[in-house]
């Protein structure tokens, strides 16, 4: 494929406050801000990313507009629902918006299927069919920005769920991050299995591109025994830059801004534009706006190898 088109990574740990939403933002922001076209896309809920550009979901949809729970119930296309906030990060950022809706999203679309068997007759197989339909639904909403994008970035709610498997499904690439004292074995072991299933199932050219971690001490020895475990675990993954434990983090969610708004030249904005960089690097993508490149690499966190691919 010759086509410039767009990373599309997603932020995925099923636990909560481990530093999905902060990094997505501030990811997010961090390539805007090196001239690359990117979309925040919110998947959960509580809509922590939309917060940040002081988007109002329940003000929207009384406007008549869109958030992303419409590209699952709708099929609306992300370009119906893209904000863009022309002040910011000069035109570069924009926002698919979250929904409370969303939560109930996968409970909807099972119960018009279920009416669409018994009033429609469906088979069985249709039925697979049509539940796989609304997996791909996210996918399918992002195409048009994909090809009009640097990057998407999705931020996917704590849990392993139907919004986090869409995500994987439309995604190149996720990202874990981590917060030390939050750090579990069992739960990046499940994590895996989940991706291990999409990568099988329906997405085989999904990667691990970074593990992040974030909320960082670098004086308390537990930190370093977690950072050098995941070392350990993901030695390709593993960021070399941390983002330290800092009060302007929650001061910057708070005042509804990314970090480089809320903390310019601050340790804790220019860890994540080192972070940005870091990212970029592995991407291969040079400052600017080139478009990113493949890496050919093998997966080396997860083992198993995938040779099927249904809707790649
Ligand atoms: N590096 C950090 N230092 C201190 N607090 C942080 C840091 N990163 C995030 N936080 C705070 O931790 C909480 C959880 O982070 P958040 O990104 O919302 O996690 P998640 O989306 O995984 O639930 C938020 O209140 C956020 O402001
Ligand atoms: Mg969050």
């Amino acid at each position: 494929m010759t086509e410039p088109r767009a990373s599309v990574i997603v932020l995925a740990n099923q636990k909560g406050g481990c530093g999905k939403s902060t990094t997505a933002v501030n990811l997010a922001g961090g390539f805007a801000r090196e001239g690359l076209s990117t979309c925040l896309v919110d998947l959960d809920s509580q809509c922590n990313a939309t917060g940040t550009f002081s988007v109002d979901p329940d003000e929207l949809r009384d406007q008549g507009k869109f958030t992303v729970a419409d590209a699952f119930l709708a099929n609306k296309p992300g370009t119906q629902i893209e904000l863009a906030f022309g002040d910011r990060f000069e035109g570069k950022l924009t926002l698919l918006p979250g929904h409370r809706a969303l939560d109930q999203v996968q409970a909807q679309l099972d119960a018009d299927l279920k009416r669409r068997v018994i009033a429609d007759g469906i088979s069985p197989m249709e039925e697979d069919d049509l539940r796989s339909e609304n997996r791909l639904r996210l996918k399918k909403s992002l195409a048009p920005l994909v090809a009009a994008r640097d990057f998407i970035v999705i931020d996917t709610p704590p849990r392993l769920g139907f919004e986090l498997t869409a995500a994987l499904l439309a995604a190149d690439w996720y990202i874990i991050p981590v917060f030390p004292s939050k750090y579990d074995v069992d739960g990046l072991s499940r994590l895996t299995a989940t991706v291990q299933k999409v990568r099988q199932r329906g997405n085989a050219k999904l990667r691990l591109l970074a593990v992040i971690l974030g909320n960082y001490k670098a004086n308390t020895v537990l930190h370093q025994d977690v950072r050098a475990k995941l070392k350990g675990t993901f030695p390709d993954a593993m960021c070399e830059t941390v983002i330290n434990d800092s009060v302007r983090h929650g001061e910057a969610t708070f005042r509804r801004q990314t970090i480089y708004e809320a903390a310019p030249g601050q340790q804790a904005a220019n860890q994540f534009a080192q972070l940005t960089r870091e990212i970029l690097d592995r991407l291969q993508v040079e400052k600017g706006g080139v478009k990113p490149l493949a890496i050919e690499k093998p997966e080396s966190a997860e083992p198993v190898a995938v040779t099927e691919a249904a809707n790649g």
